[in-house]
């Protein structure tokens, strides 16, 4: 969840008298002189009910309030005054710890409601924030292993948790691939986990592919549901398979699937070619003249032995589709 923050570098408050005031100077000035004395006597409420409306996140240069010190969003203002600094950090102060505590409110989700999780919810609510503040480890062998039993263990129990219409979740491929044969996992610095070539591969040769750990969902719910399970089996991998989940279409205008790939295929980074802080790419999806990707990956470089492979996730990724799986 974003944090609201505020932005202030100098508020000044306009009191407006609406539109009479153009037509009527002398009420114009009575009203001008309450909306004064009012200001005098509640400034503080004030100052926090200005600061509270224009709070959209953005910098508050400055906010209005009519004769009754309510405060308005029209910047039609005749007469400002300016509330000293240490008022305003006060307010602020306040205002920020009040927001802080209704975030935390927010932000404590009610297991019973666990079915209605969104992507994000269930981001807050394994702690993936927390988790991914220190390296995280690179998954032994027997961790793999675990996650694919488990895998077949959920898969049989929630068929018995009918009706459906489709196949809930499947595997890509009957096909084993040994992704070790071309790159090994390594840590790999400020990218934490990564993918690192074991071998020189050249331009054009396939470095790996959806295999029979490659698991697609048809629902939202039902990788939801997975997660859970894991979370239960070992809390210390869910928010790795959060994260390593992505939202795509198998073909072009077919329906939006959730995929996750139970090897260390899930550490392949990302990189950007011609974009300031980013290394570039050097694996693609698809052969160079592919329409699209087909869960094959090339090189599209020539890699040394010891780089790190690295793709664009846009290439496959729809990045921001996950309410489209229902999360
Ligand atoms: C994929 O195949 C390999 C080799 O047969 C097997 O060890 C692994 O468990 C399979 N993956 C899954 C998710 O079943």
């Amino acid at each position: 969840m974003m944090k609201r923050t505020l932005l202030l570098s100098s508020l000044a408050l306009l009191v407006a008298c609406g539109t009479s005031a153009a037509a009527a100077p002398a009420d114009y000035e009575s009203k001008m002189q309450a909306a004064l004395d009012n200001y005098a006597a509640h400034s503080d409420e004030i100052l926090q009910r200005a600061i509270k409306v224009g709070n959209d996140g953005a910098a508050i240069d400055s906010v209005e309030i009519d004769a009754n010190g309510d405060v308005t969003s029209s910047s039609s203002a005749a007469l400002y005054a300016e509330f000293g600094s240490a008022a305003v950090n006060t307010a602020l102060d306040r205002i920020n710890k009040e927001i802080e505590q209704q975030d935390l409110l927010e932000e404590t989700l009610d297991p019973e409601m666990w079915a209605r999780f969104s992507y994000w919810d269930l981001h807050d609510f394994f702690g993936c924030e927390k988790a991914f503040d220190s390296p995280r480890p690179l998954w032994t062998d027997q961790q793999w292993y675990d996650v694919w039993d488990l895998y077949h263990e959920f898969i049989e129990e929630d068929k018995k948790d009918g009706p459906f219409t489709k196949v809930r979740a499947y595997q890509f491929s009957k096909d084993y691939m040994d992704l070790s044969q071309n790159a090994i996992p390594f840590q790999s610095g400020e990218k934490g986990r990564g993918l690192q070539a074991v071998r020189d591969i050249k331009a054009g040769e396939m470095v790996f592919k959806a295999t029979n750990n490659t698991i697609v969902f048809n629902y939202g719910h039902t990788w939801r549901k997975l997660l859970f399970a894991v979370n239960e089996r070992d809390p210390s991998i869910t928010c790795d398979m959060h994260v390593w989940s992505w939202v795509q279409d198998l073909y072009d205008g077919g329906p939006m699937k959730i995929v996750m790939d139970l090897d260390s295929g899930s550490l392949l980074n990302e990189g950007r070619d011609n974009v300031k802080g980013w290394d570039p790419p050097n694996v693609q999806c698809g052969l160079p003249d592919a329409t699209r990707c087909d869960m094959d990956y090339y090189a599209y470089r020539d890699i040394k032995k010891g780089d790190e492979l690295l793709i664009d996730y846009r290439e496959f990724a729809f990045l921001d589709s996950w309410p489209a799986m229902g999360l």
